[in-house]
């Protein structure tokens, strides 16, 4: 027998103040159509000012739990992606865990900005699948909106705020096939020599600020490119699998040409990517089950639909993840 982590259900939640590249443009050096062309990018979501991370994080999780037919006390494990956690300790996650009423498990936060949500879903797989919790929640969460220098036009029009969770279960089977619902494998990789690239200048040991993003955008667009196409052939072939068995590919939302070039890679028409970059900016560590909640609530993915997940962000980190859903 062999214990794998199964996706039961999703969930996600987006602020209610939509801020449209045009409002923008009001007050940054900007314009809708540079925003559109560059990144896709149309609108984003912003959180109220008192509105945190963790309770665009708890709608979603409630929302999943809801969708996957469990109750939060079942919960045994929470994991949270994020970069813009309420405190700077404890993690969001404890908060979570409070608030859906659980008293036993573990909880805390990964720190892998827009890869966030991968490294969360690889940790939380490698915990079900030795044991040591049964049934998990996957959030990813930001609200990034709080880190955005607005006298910085190249990276204050790219980000949004937004969060999306997932519920896993260990499931007992004879032996894991790919046709089985399930995680098939997940990748993590960084390299932290290129650090310098996407990072926000503030932290708690040095200013005591959270500080603001500082991007060199047509580095991490190229890093983007080739570390997205490696990982994406790494995930297929630890499963002898080809492009042609991905039904979906659920992409991390940062720019609509990285989307395009991975598409590409993957011979996929644009029509098998679920975009939501468009309504959503980038909302790292939330994008990609911001973008899996959007594909199974409007029906594009059905149940034994192989997808693939792929994320890269400040660390620079970047990962996949094959599911069958
Ligand atoms: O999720 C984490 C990973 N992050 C990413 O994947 C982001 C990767 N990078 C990108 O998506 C792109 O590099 C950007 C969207 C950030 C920038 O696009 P680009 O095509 O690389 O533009 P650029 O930075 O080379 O700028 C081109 C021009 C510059 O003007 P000059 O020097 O050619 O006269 C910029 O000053 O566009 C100008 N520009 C703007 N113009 C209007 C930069 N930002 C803006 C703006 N509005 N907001």
């Amino acid at each position: 027998m062999k214990i794998i982590s199964q996706l039961v259900g999703c969930g996600s939640y987006l602020p209610q103040n939509v801020v449209t590249n045009e409002d923008l443009a009001e007050k940054v050096d900007t314009t809708d159509e540079w925003i559109i062309s560059r990144t896709g990018i149309k609108q984003r979501h912003f959180a109220a000012e008192d509105e945190y991370t963790s309770d665009l994080a708890l709608k979603a999780a409630n929302r999943a739990l809801e969708h996957a037919g469990i109750d939060g006390s079942e919960i045994d494990l929470i994991v949270v992606g994020t970069t813009t956690p309420d405190r700077t300790f404890p993690a969001t996650a404890v908060r979570i865990q409070k608030h859906l009423g659980c008293r036993s498990g573990a909880a805390f936060d990964v720190q892998a900005v827009c890869s966030g949500f991968i490294y969360a879903l690889s940790i939380v797989d490698s915990l079900i699948q030795t044991g040591q919790a049964k049934t998990a929640l996957v959030i990813g969460a930001d609200t990034l909106s709080r880190l955005l220098n607005w006298e910085d036009r190249t990276t204050c029009v790219l980000f949004g705020d937004g969060a999306g969770a997932v519920v896993v279960k260990a499931v007992e089977v004879e032996e894991q096939s790919p046709d089985e619902p399930g995680i098939l494998s997940t990748h993590i990789h960084s390299d932290g020599n290129l650090e310098d690239l996407l990072y926000c200048d503030g932290g708690a040991s040095t200013t005591q600020t959270a500080g603001y993003i500082t991007m060199a955008g047509k580095e991490v667009f190229r890093h983007a490119v080739t570390n997205l196409a490696a990982v994406v052939t790494e995930a297929l072939a630890a499963n002898d699998l080809t492009d042609s068995d991905i039904d979906w590919l659920v992409p991390h939302q940062a720019n609509k040409r990285i989307i395009d070039s991975t598409a590409k890679k993957l011979k996929m028409p644009i029509e098998k990517v679920i975009l939501t970059v468009q309504n959503h900016a980038n909302t790292s560590a939330a994008s990609i089950p911001l973008a899996l909640d959007h594909g199974v609530r409007e029906g594009l993915i059905k149940k034994g639909d192989l997808l693939l997940m792929e994320a890269m962000g400040g660390g620079l980190t970047w990962g996949a993840a094959l599911v069958r859903w």
